[in-house]
């Protein structure tokens, strides 16, 4: 074959592959026997391998790279990543439907498209050019993590888009997002392969596609049956006018789209069709939790905007948890980070929503007196969404005379210190800062993947060890490679997993100050809370000075917050260890600070209609304190019109005149962050 016929032939080959894989994975229909669709796959690695330089990034051998994922760097979402929130009955459904009319031009028709809620994890993959070219998990919803190599492994994603459809849609770039999922027969396939290994399972469905998603090496990834559906199409024009719409889009652009949506007419018909998936849930090879309810017209999507962090025009109507019933062997008492012990029952293993449950939190001794369980007695369990499962109810007619009243223990069931009730909490505590499972809890805090996520420092092996007294507390992490003989010679590690741990070790010493922050777990910061700290004071050394004052005029930094933080500060200990992290040399700035904070400067504000986050006056002082000006009416000049709930004229003026409006949440991350204005 000459040059030109080589090339006609890949591409030839690559276009059949792509249509036996789009048959195949995205429609479930098989057009050639596997004996002939690997002929062809082969003779395409063949020519693509004696003709290196026609290898393309789109061809159908290129979904499984062969080089390790180093890290997996973050990647900022040009529209924020929204959750959802959520109604449990009729009445909630209804409130919604009556808030989303409230919210519209009086007299508004509103339709709804109803989608299954996939019980997966939400990616965002870019196309530029009709080429798959970039995906990110959601992560904060504002910036998720790259995992480009291994969403690309999954076979029911276009590479390439072709190009006839393009050109008839009349765009290139574009983003899709979508839930990945893991099949449940998938899930129990794998999971019985690492039981057989004496791997840990996975717990559901979900996590295991969460997991591996997060695998280093694609060809794991590859081996492992991850799809997706997808549910959102972000164009660079508002030329899709509708959800429905987007949805039949992107299905006739190749994507995977669950085919069960419904257009309906009216909240009575989303009501049904709730209903009808709540008992067919089961039917289903793959797991929902609920029911995604959306506005169908983008226009209305649009008027109705969003709140904080999830969209007013879409809610999920969540399922009831499944249930299953079981007997409880045993009451035990296990001691958390901060020191809160918290009842465990030990159950006799139950099959429920796709994994067997051998333990089931009981919240806390209040709990258990109230709903009246004892040790022996048979109850019922539900699992919701990716919490433990808890117990619901004793089933009483069952009880046996041998059951056991759970008594509060005298003393730490761990270090046998006092225990204490602080006189307005239901919790009892362990005193002891020093009590192992305090200490193990806070390093495996601080270990975990949203604060210092560092890998290879599993659960077990901070267990190890803490008991064998190489870590005392956090900063001794910084401190492991000074005992590396001690580390090789425990059972299970050897000297590259060594080097791998103390490598990742290194490398999360560069983790930005917001990381830190949450990864310290001071009672009340979470990691949205650290992320507000880290971003207003910059520095580790400008917060440790910050009064309770100054932390409470920070926006949502509430009292018992700002006495939390103060309080943590003040402590000696831990003032001890910061400083023993500093000399460690880990990062203690933020990854984004408002240095000068005059992120605003020069730019002119006009503000409409009601903000649901604060007054008028707080909206104004905040533009002022970042350096920008407020006015009180639209001209040319305005840079950006702020739109709270029923703007007036000055909403229409700045439409006229083409001024940028922001809704409350676009402003909100415009003052969180400092960024958006260029
Ligand atoms: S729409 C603003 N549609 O549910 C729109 N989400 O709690 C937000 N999910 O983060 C997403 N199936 O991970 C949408 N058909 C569907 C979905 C879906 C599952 C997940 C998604 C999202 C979460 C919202």
């Amino acid at each position: 074959m000459n040059n030109a016929s080589v090339e006609k032939r890949i591409r030839e080959l690559r276009e059949k592959i792509r249509k036996y894989d789009y048959h195949y994975y995205v429609l479930s229909e098989s057009l050639i026997s596997d004996y002939e669709y690997d002929q062809l796959y082969k003779e395409l690695e063949k020519l693509e391998r004696e003709n290196p330089h026609l290898i393309t990034p789109d061809s159908p051998t290129q979904r499984v790279g062969s080089d390790l994922t180093k890290e997996f760097p973050p990647v900022k979402h040009r529209v924020p990543m929204l959750s959802l929130s959520n109604t449990y009955n009729e009445g909630e459904l209804y409130d919604f439907d009556r808030r989303v009319k409230e919210n519209l031009p009086g007299g508004s028709k509103v339709e709804y498209v109803t989608e299954l809620k996939i019980d997966g994890v939400s990616v965002s993959i870019i196309y530029r050019n009709g080429l798959f070219f970039k995906a990110a998990t959601r992560g904060d919803g504002f910036t998720g993590e790259e995992v480009t190599n291994n969403v690309k492994t999954i076979k029911s994603i276009p590479l390439k888009i072709d190009d006839q459809k393009l050109k008839e849609k009349g765009f290139n770039d574009f983003e899709v997002r979508g839930e990945i999922f893991m099949e449940l027969e998938a899930f129990r396939k794998l999971n019985e392969e690492r039981e057989r290994n004496g791997e840990k399972l996975f717990a559901n469905p979900r996590n295991s596609a969460a997991g591996t998603l997060k695998l280093q090496d694609p060809q794991l990834v590859a081996a492992r049956p991850l799809d997706i559906f997808v549910y959102y199409l972000l164009l660079e024009k508002d030329i899709i006018k509708t959800q429905y719409e987007t949805l039949i889009t992107l299905k006739e652009l190749g994507f995977k789209v669950n085919p069960h949506f419904k257009l309906c007419k009216n909240i009575s018909e989303v009501l049904e069709y709730c209903k009808e998936w709540e008992t067919k849930r089961d039917d289903l090879p793959y797991e929902i939790d609920g029911v995604v309810i959306k506005v169908n017209s983008v226009e209305q999507q649009k008027i109705l905007g969003n709140i904080a962090k999830s969209p007013r025009w879409a809610v999920a109507y969540k399922f009831k948890a499944k249930q299953a019933t079981t007997k409880i062997k045993k009451i035990v008492w296990q001691v958390g980070r901060t020191g809160a012990l918290t009842p465990v029952a030990e159950l006799e293993p139950v099959f429920l929503a796709g994994s067997t449950i051998s333990r089931a939190t009981l919240h806390n001794i209040d709990e258990i007196k109230r709903k009246d369980i004892r040790e022996g007695d048979t109850v019922i369990i539900e699992k919701g969404g990716d919490v433990i499962p808890k117990v619901v109810a004793v089933v009483l007619a069952e009880r046996s005379p041998e059951s056991k009243e759970v008594k509060i223990p005298g003393e730490c069931p761990v270090c046998g210190s006092k225990l204490y009730r602080p006189p307005d909490e239901v919790a009892i505590y362990c005193q002891n800062t020093n009590c192992p499972a305090q200490i193990k809890g806070r390093i495996k805090h601080f270990v975990s993947r949203g604060a210092m996520d560092i890998e290879g420092l599993g659960d077990a092996l901070v267990d190890l060890l803490v008991d064998l007294g190489l870590l005392k507390s956090v900063d001794d992490i910084y401190n492991l490679k000074n005992h590396y003989d001690e580390l090789v010679n425990i059972e299970g590690l050897g000297h590259k997993s060594v080097n791998n741990i103390l490598s990742a070790i290194e490398k999360s010493k560069s983790q930005p100050l917001e990381r830190l922050l949450f990864a310290l777990g001071i009672r009340y910061v979470g990691a949205g809370a650290a992320r507000k700290l880290a971003l207003h004071f910059g520095t580790m050394e400008n917060l440790m000075k910050a009064t309770e004052e100054e932390l409470e005029a920070i926006y949502d930094v509430g009292p018992q917050m700002s006495k939390s933080i103060r309080a943590f500060f003040d402590n000696p200990e831990n003032r001890k260890v910061i400083q023993r992290l500093k000399e460690a040399g880990l990062n203690f700035t933020a990854s984004v600070t408002k240095t000068g904070a005059q992120v605003l400067m020069g730019k002119t504000f006009v503000l409409t209609g009601t903000l649901g986050s604060m007054t008028r006056e707080e909206a104004k002082n905040k533009i002022l304190s970042l350096g920008g000006k407020v006015s009180s009416s639209v001209s040319k000049k305005t840079d950006f019109v702020v739109a709270g709930e029923s703007p007036g004229s000055k909403y229409r003026k700045a439409k006229e005149l083409g001024v940028r409006i922001l809704n409350e949440n676009e402003f909100l991350q415009m003052l969180e962050k400092g960024e958006a204005v260029q």
